[in-house]
């Protein structure tokens, strides 16, 4: 007799893909492709992001948000890459949390499924990280990826000359958040709607669950989950993949 075991939750991907990433146009030079269309070792970033999920076992189905032109072009981009029979392409909006609202109506998902979303502009996130988000919200509900802190931070106000300390902060009690961040499906809803709800706009997914009440968990991300941000860290980028390349990681 054959024994069949279904998945008890699915794990789904949202990659939000739709910035102008005017920051990394050099001063003057607008015009320039978004950042997650700049090209590393003759690939897009993101789509070294997406080779990372498309290939991990655990992740079912993958959402990538993206401006409205952008989609045909990278439709097609997609499918020779061999990517699209996992990766679904939706609009997305004007912010950050717009993109991944615009997702999560899109998506169809039983409460306790797990949505995963991620930076666009992560390309060096690895299994590890991403199954150690998984198990946390798991086990809680809600888990993101963090660094912990090891500069001194400062708390400052911002003056016309620049920047005054007002507070020094307990490294020990900061982390940096990266992406993934991770959640049960009907809890990233129900802070998704909420904030809608209330025009409360934050600059990740955790914000919008912390704001609810809701513990979120950190688990430890990776100096190399760097977010691709400035022409600077192209280099970087670019000496991260040749690395990965030698050890046969490569997107
Ligand atoms: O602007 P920020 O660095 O926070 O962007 C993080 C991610 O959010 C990037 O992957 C970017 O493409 C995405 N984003 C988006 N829709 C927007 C703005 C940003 O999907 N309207």
């Amino acid at each position: 007799m054959l024994l069949y075991f279904l998945p008890l939750m699915k794990v789904i991907a949202i990659i939000p893909a739709a910035g102008l990433g005017t920051r990394m146009a050099p001063p003057g030079k607008k015009g320039q492709p978004s950042k997650q269309f700049v090209e590393i070792n003759g690939a897009p970033i993101l789509i070294h992001t997406l080779r990372v999920f498309a290939r991990n076992q655990q992740v079912s189905h993958i959402m990538v948000a993206l401006r409205k032109n952008e989609i045909e072009h990278f439709r097609e981009q997609l499918e020779s890459e061999k990517l699209s029979s996992k990766v679904e392409l939706v609009e997305g909006g004007e912010h950050r949390q717009e993109s991944v609202a615009n997702a999560l109506e899109k998506l169809k998902a039983a409460n306790n499924d797990i949505v995963l979303v991620h930076d666009a502009v992560r390309p060096f996130v690895d299994d590890d990280i991403i199954g150690n988000v998984i198990r946390e919200v798991e086990k809680h509900g809600a888990a993101i990826a963090g660094l912990p802190a090891v500069d001194t931070i400062k708390q400052v106000e911002r003056a016309a000359e620049g920047a005054i300390i007002t507070a020094t902060i307990p490294r020990e009690r900061v982390v940096q958040a990266q992406t993934p961040q991770g959640f049960r499906y009907e809890l990233i809803k129900r802070a998704f709607d909420s904030a809608k709800a209330d025009g409360f706009t934050g600059t990740d997914e955790a914000s919008l669950v912390e704001r609810m009440g809701e513990d979120v968990w950190v688990v430890m991300g990776s100096a190399r989950n760097i977010k691709i941000t400035t022409p600077g860290d192209l280099e970087l980028a670019e000496f991260l993949l040749a690395q990965s390349s030698r050890r046969g990681l490569a997107g």
